[in-house]
């Protein structure tokens, strides 16, 4: 079924969906998945809504061609900080530029967790998407012991501030942030209450405020980590919660577009 609704958004705040494919998806099924998407989602106002999609690196130049940039952003699932170099391996801004790549993902739980990036790797890429004009989308939270351990604010905050170090008030308007807890996240993962997600984008906004002043508040902060049909109507209307940044629930279309009715149907209810 295909979206036609309009939508005025959260309280006048634009709301968004999106979700990173990780290493799945050919460059075949990328643009299957894409052009069904698109097709689907087509008819809803972009107003106060942004779709994005996170493909592989190999399938986005084809990926650009399925969806219009204006209906479904394109994101990149990592950068280096380099334009270009001796960095084997890496994927240059320029080069994610020529294939009309406008959101790169930086951090994210897999990326720090089990490839060994830090918050200083985190800070040059985020500084590098802004330099060249990208929307950074900055994923943080914290792992399973830092929460039994009662340091889950600490470790948000620290990533933020280590993160974030050095980008002005001004270039900070560009960027997003999303919380996803490393417990939470794929196959193993439980998701966050909506209690508890709500209560932890609200130590982000209020930790973005005190870097950025009113710029950091406004900050679109998604939240991510096993959402799915049932949580991602019982996320989306909390008040700091801006977005759902979506894993396997989002990886077919037809799925991927249902939630995105259903929660613009609870919110256009509120
Ligand atoms: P998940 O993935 O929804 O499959 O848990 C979320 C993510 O890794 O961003």
């Amino acid at each position: 079924m295909t979206c036609t609704a309009t939508f005025s958004g959260k309280a006048g705040r634009p709301v968004y969906f999106g979700t990173n494919t990780k290493m799945y998806k050919t460059i075949a099924q990328t643009s299957d998945f894409l052009t069904e998407l698109d097709r689907l989602t087509a008819g809803l106002s972009r107003e106060r809504l942004t779709l994005f999609v996170i493909p592989s690196f190999t399938a986005l130049e084809r990926a650009r061609r399925c969806a219009p940039p204006e209906r479904i952003l394109l994101g990149a699932q990592n950068m280096g900080w380099a334009d270009e170099g001796q960095f084997t391996g890496e994927i240059s801004p320029l080069m994610l530029r020529e294939v009309g790549v406008q959101v790169v993902e930086i951090g994210h739980s897999e990326r720090r967790h089990v490839l060994g990036e830090t918050d200083w790797m985190e800070n040059q890429k985020v500084r590098c998407a802004l330099r060249h004009a990208f929307t950074p989308l900055l994923c943080i939270g914290e792992t399973a012991e830092q929460k039994e351990m009662g340091l889950s604010d600490e470790v948000l905050r620290t990533q933020l501030k280590a993160g974030l170090q050095g980008v002005t008030a001004a270039e900070a308007a560009r960027l997003w942030v999303a919380y996803e807890p490393v417990w939470a996240i794929g196959t193993a993962g439980v998701p966050a209450s909506p209690d508890y997600a709500e209560e932890k984008h609200r130590v982000i906004r209020q930790c973005l405020t005190e870097q950025f002043g009113a710029v950091g508040g406004a900050i679109p902060l998604l939240y991510g980590g096993s959402v799915n049909r049932e949580n991602a109507v019982q996320l989306i209307p909390r008040p700091n919660i801006d977005g759902l940044f979506i894993g396997r629930s989002a990886w077919e279309a037809e799925r991927f577009a249902q939630i995105i009715r259903d929660c613009l149907a609870v919110l256009s209810a509120v």
